[in-house]
């Protein structure tokens, strides 16, 4: 007799795609059959575009987030879609108890019979259960509360999240089951976690959104299947998480169409155009230091045009306290809404409305000259759809663009002729 040891499951263990396909060693490119990847739609538009086309099957997804930005209201509202006639679906909950998450189905009106709701921590249970079940899609909610038995360190360190999101992706692999991870990121990323964890599962989204405002982004940062400049626009209500399909018409809802210090913008958030509202209240200073705040787009960059403001077409902004806003609480760090920060500032200023039919965008550099930027035309096309007539834009943005139907376009290369433009 001889003794064998089962091999103790830990760091050194192999794991990954060669595993997993059975066979050992390289291969030449050309040998390799390729085929499409089996994607499930899950039918909320907005997420599986972020996914690029639907859930792909045996992928593993981590959801990371600030706690209490919604993360198990979506998946929970989601995860049902999956299942397909027959087929039920896993929810795993290590945070929440299955009554409290009836409660908050009920609320979000899902009385799904496809969906099996699990209390519990212990991955190797979790797995038990989930290979018992073979269910459409596996959620573990959250992988901070998840813990192997094999490890002794506590759940939530490095090396259990490592080792639940490799074992998961194991099983995953194995059964072709797509698994959803959950997990919980700090603004500094002191819980160890979601971060570590990118590297191992296929995609990382992270769903993000201001606290106090209704709007929720899933962004894609990593996907082995498809871009990752596509995000969803998500809007929190009291029946759960609605699509916002129409971004634009969403953070323009509200804005007034005399008042000063109000301009649109076209910003872009990874490939998709979205018009906001800028808004900017100088008023005069009643400190020693005039204060300069911004919400929604970096200080430092309203602090740069500023300087440039009262260089280059000699306002004076010495004495005036600026406030500056993206509306809807939209986070915005690119520089084609530099334009946007130097016309609602001067619209302020001057106490001169800017028409509400025009839009703005271009980067302002040091000299006062307007810069190209980036996805011009979809842009334009966004803010022909939203019914703008009037768009300020760089002068070499214009060059190759073709007429864009209803949008007169107007270029300009430095920002006094872009002012003047806008207030004639
Ligand atoms: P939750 O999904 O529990 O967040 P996470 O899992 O990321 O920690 O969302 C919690 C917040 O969402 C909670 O503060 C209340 C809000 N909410 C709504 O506004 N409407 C709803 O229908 C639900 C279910 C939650
Ligand atoms: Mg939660």
């Amino acid at each position: 007799m001889q003794e064998e040891r089962t091999p103790e499951i830990g760091k050194g263990r192999p794991r990954g795609p060669d595993l997993v396909d059975g066979r050992k060693g390289p291969l030449p490119l050309a040998a390799i059959e390729s085929s499409e990847e089996m994607r499930l739609l899950t039918k909320v538009g907005e997420f599986d575009r972020v996914l690029g086309g639907g859930v792909v099957t045996g992928s593993v997804t981590l959801v990371g987030g600030d706690p209490g930005i919604g993360k198990t209201t979506l998946l929970l509202q989601i995860l049902p879609q999956l299942a397909d006639g027959s087929e039920q679906v896993l929810y795993v909950s290590g945070e929440e108890s299955p009554r409290q998450i009836k409660m908050r189905c009920e609320r979000l009106g899902i009385q799904s019979h496809a969906l099996l709701i699990l209390p519990e921590t212990n991955l190797e249970e979790i797995l038990k259960t989930a290979s018992e079940t073979a269910p459409a899609a596996l959620v573990i909610d959250s992988i901070q509360t998840t813990f192997s038995s094999h490890l002794t360190s506590a759940p939530g360190s490095v090396s259990q999240v490592q080792e639940v999101a490799a074992q998961v992706m194991f099983f995953a692999k194995r059964s072709g089951t797509p698994a959803f991870l959950i997990g919980h990121v700090t603004k500094d990323g002191a819980i160890a976690g979601p971060r570590t964890l990118e590297h191992i599962v296929d995609t990382v989204l992270y769903f993000e959104g201001e606290k106090g405002h209704a709007y929720r982004i899933l962004r894609a940062v990593k996907n082995r299947f498809g871009s990752t400049n596509e995000i969803g626009v998500f809007e929190m209500t009291d029946a759960g998480l609605q699509e916002v399909s129409n971004p634009s018409a969403w953070f323009l809802s509200e804005r007034p169409q005399k008042a000063t210090g109000s301009v649109v913008v076209a910003s872009l958030e990874g490939t998709r155009p979205i018009l906001v509202e800028l808004q900017a209240l100088v008023s005069p200073t009643t400190f020693a230091m005039p204060r300069r705040m911004a919400n929604g787009v970096e200080a430092n960059r309203v602090a740069l045009l500023v300087a440039v403001m009262e260089k280059r077409m000699g306002l004076n902004l010495a004495g005036q306290d600026i406030y500056v806003n993206v509306v809807g609480g939209l986070q915005i760090d690119e520089p084609a809404l530099d334009l946007g920060i130097v016309a609602a500032v001067t619209s302020s200023l001057r106490n001169r409305p800017i028409a509400p039919t025009t839009v703005v965008f271009g980067e302002v550099g040091l000299g006062g000259e307007v810069r190209a930027v980036g996805q011009a035309e979809i842009r334009l096309r966004e803010a022909a759809k939203m019914g703008f007539q009037r768009c300020l834009l760089p002068e070499r943005n214009i060059l190759k663009m073709p007429p864009i139907e209803s949008l007169e376009l107007l270029g300009v290369s430095e920002v006094g002729e872009a002012l003047h433009a806008i207030f004639s």
